[in-house]
């Protein structure tokens, strides 16, 4: 059955990337990859390292595209993407998805890409960096061309990327209207945990030095959630602490069981625990979670031509499926010759 060329007509498409720009952490694993993974179940899924994209703000620094792409892999795989329930592949090796940017761009008017917020945000929020390029501005119909090449139903993101979802419904609405019915409007899935607190408390991100890292050996993030910030007006081991102003407690919403999370709740306020038997427990959890990753992160790490081939394999399959929509596309618009 999986080798059949061309879409599974019972089972609606799912599509997400992921740019490669540095490396995951638990944020990602919980707000996203975790929600991949439950998907590839049920849907027809395709997901990408959108290695294209992370020119769009590091063009002066490419070099390490490569390693990116390549560390990116290995975190889907370990976190449990399997190859044969779903494609997994390189933006770079499907040239089709450039061919799409193009149409697109003809059809994108500039005021829509000025007005999307996260253009203004991201530019003011480096601005050590010359953003005023044409790649950067243009980035939201690259993303386009990346889910309406596959057609896809529903696109599993973070909030922060509901921007990009819109603009992409207007371009496919804007092609349809020109050309004819061609492009379904796609949908966000939005993941049950939007937001992951650091061990600062602030919301876990790489800019925020304040993440769990997928590749952190199990001493580092024992070590990480010992030293986390706990409620700051408790500080003495008597003072009885709120739970609520402590991001150990917030994982706990999110690692822990909820015999687990009352024992810390009712051992908070009371001072009958201190924050460092609760931080024992989050460690074990979290390192249950962590474990298989780390032992499949190994592994793959230790294969790197297996890896290639997967993208590889995966790439020729997400090629013919880019080609079947490119081909409509193109008949549309008036070409073909
Ligand atoms: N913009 C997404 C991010 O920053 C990556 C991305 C590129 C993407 N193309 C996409 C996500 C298409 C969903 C669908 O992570």
């Amino acid at each position: 059955m999986s080798d059949i060329i061309g879409p599974d007509f019972n089972r609606k498409r799912v599509l997400s990337g992921m740019q490669a720009s540095g490396k995951l952490h638990l944020g990602n694993l919980v707000g996203a990859l975790a929600n991949w993974v439950r998907l590839q179940e049920e849907y027809e899924c395709f997901y990408f390292v959108a290695d294209w994209h992370a020119l769009t703000a590091n063009y002066a620094e490419a070099k390490g595209i490569k390693e990116s792409t390549m560390d990116l892999l290995v975190n889907f795989l370990a976190a449990g993407l399997d190859p044969k329930k779903c494609t997994v592949f390189v933006q770079s090796m499907v040239p089709r998805h450039a061919e799409l940017h193009l149409l697109l761009s003809m059809i994108t008017p500039l005021g829509w890409l000025e007005r999307v917020p996260t253009y203004k945000e991201k530019k003011e929020e480096l601005e050590d960096k010359d953003l005023s390029t044409y790649g950067f501005l243009g980035y939201p119909v690259l993303q386009s061309a990346d889910i309406l090449i596959y057609r896809a139903n529903y696109v599993p993101v973070g909030i922060d990327q509901l921007p990009h979802l819109e603009i992409t419904r207007e371009i496919a609405r804007r092609f349809n209207y020109f050309y004819g019915e061609i492009l379904p409007e796609p949908e966000g899935l939005l993941t049950e945990f939007p937001k992951v607190p650091g061990v600062d408390g602030r919301k876990m991100s790489k800019s925020y030095g304040n993440a769990i890292y997928l590749s952190d050996a199990p001493q580092v993030v024992e070590e990480k959630i010992r030293t986390m910030t706990t409620d700051p007006a408790r500080k003495r081991r008597t003072d009885p602490g709120n739970p609520e102003l402590s991001p150990v407690y917030h994982l706990h919403k999110i690692f822990s069981t909820e015999e687990e999370q009352d024992w810390v709740v009712k051992g908070c306020v009371s001072a009958g625990i201190g924050c460092l038997d609760c931080k024992k427990v989050l460690i074990k959890n979290v390192f249950s979670v962590m474990e298989p990753i780390w032992k499949r992160r190994e592994a793959f790490l230790a294969d790197p031509g297996y890896l290639l081939n997967i993208a590889r394999e995966g790439s020729e399959k997400a090629a013919r499926a880019a080609g079947e929509t490119l081909k409509a596309v193109k008949e549309a618009m008036g070409f073909g010759l």
